[in-house]
């Protein structure tokens, strides 16, 4: 048996606040605007990746969950790997050239690779995302070749496999550059700012549904971009300016500005989905009254102390300083208990769901 190499990387979940919904380029995973997200904690929503290479492999194989998939039915798989491959093909060049013996240069741009990836978080919560799947594959890849491309340069990497796994790369508050260039080399992420410097934010998410959505994410986003007027104002006028807003109130810490700034883009965003024709809508009753309820929170408060948002899909993420979100999960608890739900999907606030954002 020759030597295996080994690494294993977590990447945790990641949620938008200021949502990526169109692309310019969709082999290339380029997307039409910049957006900015908050990742969570790695101990609640993460995936654990393992990459093992030897020369003794004949074939790439994976293993999700326990079970093993087709590594190469996902043209986005396999893009990812080649892509790492070639940056890890391009190092061996370099220590060669650098005078390093070849025989201590170790091909393992060459050797086939067995990839093991967990979601610590129930499939079947419908919260599964591809963003920490990709991130974790790519980081472990990076480890695993010890590429010298930093975090931002591999996040391109991830980019490809799906567009919102680039953000994952990071902890903390992460932007996603959308870029100008045609080849993909400025669309990246970066870290806006890391997971200590707010640490009173916290996130909740709520569970309206673990029903798989009817659209894809990447199927409704090429059908708002071809048919969607709204989106072209969105992507044009709306998105550039919030996105400077939400960097300076997370640079601020400034809870209201932030929360404002992420349910009117959350509802933007449903209301792009809305205009697109067919109209797609990923929010339900329940979501519809989560909404609400937080609006009521924050009149009863006199101030912002709570917002949501939502992805392609009904389930709620919402965002409270600490110091209110004690309040808030007894709400939401006492609004939408777990049984007898006066609502047609039930609705679980569990503790489990409770996430100190950015400190993991
Ligand atoms: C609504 O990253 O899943 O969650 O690039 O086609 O894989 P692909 O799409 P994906 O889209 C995520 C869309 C979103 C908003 C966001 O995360 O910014």
């Amino acid at each position: 048996m020759g030597k295996v190499y080994e690494a294993t990387v977590t990447a945790p979940v990641n949620i938008a606040v200021i949502k990526y919904w169109g692309k310019r380029d969709s082999a290339l995973i380029l997307p039409t605007n910049s957006s900015l997200s908050v990742t969570l904690s790695q101990d609640h929503l993460s995936t654990r990746t393992t990459i093992r290479a030897s020369p003794d492999f004949t074939i790439d194989r994976l293993w999700l969950n326990g079970v093993e998939e087709d590594i190469n039915a996902s043209k986005r798989l396999v893009n990812s790997i080649t892509t790492a491959r070639k940056l890890r093909e391009a190092l061996e060049e370099k220590q060669k050239q650098d005078g390093i013996p070849a025989e201590s240069v170790v091909p393992l741009s060459q050797w086939k690779i067995h990839v093991c990836s967990e979601n610590n978080f129930p499939t079947a919560a419908g919260l599964a995302s591809s963003a920490s799947g990709y991130a974790a594959l790519v980081s472990a890849l990076g480890t695993l070749y010890e590429l010298p491309q930093t975090t931002s340069e591999l996040s391109r990497v991830a980019r490809v496999g799906s567009g919102s796994a680039c953000r994952s790369m990071f902890g903390g508050f992460v932007a996603w550059q959308a870029g100008i260039a045609d080849d993909g080399h400025d669309s990246l992420a970066v870290q806006v700012a890391d997971r200590q410097h707010w640490p009173e934010l916290q996130a909740l998410i709520l569970v309206a549904s673990d029903k798989k959505k009817a659209v894809s994410s990447t199927a409704g986003m090429q059908t708002t971009v071809e048919t969607s007027s709204l989106f072209a104002e969105r992507v044009r006028t709306v998105v550039p300016q919030r996105m400077e807003a939400m960097k300076e109130a997370i640079a601020k810490r400034d809870f209201e500005t932030f929360a404002e700034i992420t349910m009117r883009d959350s509802n933007q965003f449903h209301a792009v989905c809305l205009d697109t024709y067919p109209p797609i809508s990923y929010m339900n009753d329940t979501s519809r009254a989560v909404a609400g309820l937080v609006h009521a929170f924050n009149s009863a408060r006199g101030r912002t102390a709570a917002a949501y948002t939502y992805d392609a899909g009904p389930n709620a993420v919402i965002y409270a300083l600490k110091s209110d979100m004690r309040d808030l999960v007894e709400l939401f608890t006492y609004c939408f208990p777990r049984e007898d739900s006066i609502l047609p999907d039930a609705f679980y606030p569990d503790p489990f769901s409770i996430f100190d954002s950015p400190e993991q």
